[in-house]
C-alpha cells in the first residue's frame, strides 16, 4: 500500500481495509507520534469541507508532518485559468502526498495518473469518498464489535451521497450485510452501486418511509440531501425535508442501534437526538482523525 493512491474504496481489498482499521486503533491509543516529521502533505480543496480537511490536517500535525495547500480554488491560480493537470504537476514538486477534493467525478483518478505522487481522494463530486468510508467502517466496528451480519439502513440522498456509494461497496464485502435503502423515489441508490450488493450475493430492500426500518437495524446511516448536486432547485425544495429523525422515532429500536451521519447535517436529525446515547455522529467525526493518521502512515511507508 506504500505510495498507492486511494481514489475509490474498491482500490483496496477487504484485507487492506481491515489493516487500515487495525492501524487506526493504534493511533486512537496513541495519536501523537512524530513519525511524519520528514513529510509534507498538500491538502487541495476545490470544494468546501470542515471535517475532511481539518481532520486530515489535525492528523498530519499530530504526527509531526507539515501541511501546505488551499481551502478554496479561488485562492489558487485556478482562478487565473490554470488547469487541474498543471496544478497537480506543480504541487507534486512540493509535497510527498496530495489530499484533494474536487467537484468533478473522476478528477482524483485523473490526478493520480499524472505522476507518482500518491493522491488521496477526499471526495470527487457525487462519486466516491473513500476515507469517509474507512472511518465509517471503523465506527461500525467499534460500536458493533463486528462488520459481518449487520442490518444497515441508509437514509436520504442515496443518489448523490458519495459517502453512501463508498460504504455500500465496502460493506458488500462482509458476510450477511442486509441493506435497507430509504430515499425519495428520485434519490434512489444508482443501479451501478446496487450491482455491488447483487454481485456479492447479498440483498437489499428499498423504502420511502424511514419509520419502516428504524426498529430493525443496527446502524441508521442518515445523510443530507445534497443541495449543490441538484440541477433543478425546485426538485431540491420538494425533497429537502423528507426525513427528520427525532428521538420518539427510536423508542422501540434495537439496544445496539447507532445513528451515524457523515455530516454536515442540515435538518435531517433533530438536535435533541444529539444527547441520545444512540447518536454517534460526533464520535464518528473524531474517528476520522485516527483513520486518516493510519492511512497517511501506511501510504507514506511509516506503517
Ligand atoms: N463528511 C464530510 O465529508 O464532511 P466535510 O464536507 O465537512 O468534509
Amino acid at each position: 500500500m506504500k505510495n498507492k493512491s486511494l481514489i475509490s474504496i474498491n482500490d483496496y481489498s477487504k484485507e487492506e481495509m481491515l489493516y487500515i482499521l487495525k492501524v487506526a486503533e493504534e493511533f486512537e491509543a496513541n495519536p501523537r507520534q512524530k513519525i511524519l516529521s520528514n513529510h509534507v502533505v498538500a491538502t487541495l480543496f476545490f470544494e468546501p469541507s470542515t471535517r475532511t480537511r481539518l481532520s486530515f490536517e489535525s492528523a498530519i500535525n499530530q504526527l509531526g508532518g507539515r501541511v501546505i495547500g488551499f481551502t478554496d480554488a479561488a485562492s489558487s491560480s485556478v482562478i487565473k485559468g490554470e488547469s487541474l493537470r498543471d496544478t497537480i504537476q506543480t504541487v507534486s514538486l512540493y509535497s510527498d502526498l496530495i489530499v484533494m477534493r474536487h467537484p468533478l467525478e473522476g478528477s482524483a483518478r485523473f490526478a493520480s495518473e499524472l505522476n507518482d505522487t500518491p493522491i488521496i481522494n477526499a471526495g470527487d463530486g457525487a462519486n466516491q469518498h473513500p476515507t469517509q468510508c474507512l472511518l465509517d467502517m471503523y465506527s461500525i466496528q467499534k460500536t458493533q464489535g463486528k462488520l459481518d451480519n449487520l442490518d444497515i439502513a441508509f437514509v436520504g440522498d442515496l443518489k448523490y451521497g458519495r459517502t453512501v456509494h463508498s460504504l455500500v461497496i465496502a460493506m458488500s464485502l462482509f458476510k450477511n450485510t442486509r441493506f435497507h435503502l430509504v430515499s425519495p423515489t428520485e434519490l434512489k441508490l444508482p443501479r451501478s452501486i446496487k450491482e455491488y450488493i447483487i454481485n456479492s450475493g447479498l440483498t437489499y430492500e428499498q423504502y420511502e418511509d424511514m419509520n419502516e426500518v428504524i426498529d430493525k437495524v443496527d446502524i441508521l446511516y442518515m445523510t443530507r440531501i445534497q443541495k449543490e448536486r441538484f440541477a433543478d432547485q425546485m426538485e431540491y425544495e420538494r425533497v429537502k425535508n423528507f426525513y427528520i429523525l427525532e428521538n420518539s422515532m427510536m423508542k422501540n429500536s434495537r439496544k445496539n442501534l447507532k445513528v451515524l451521519h457523515p455530516l454536515p447535517r442540515v435538518n435531517e436529525i433533530d438536535e435533541n437526538v444529539d444527547s441520545n446515547p444512540k447518536a454517534y455522529y460526533f464520535q464518528q467525526a473524531q474517528n476520522g482523525v485516527f483513520v486518516r493518521q493510519a492511512l497517511l502512515s501506511v501510504i507514506l511507508g511509516m506503517r
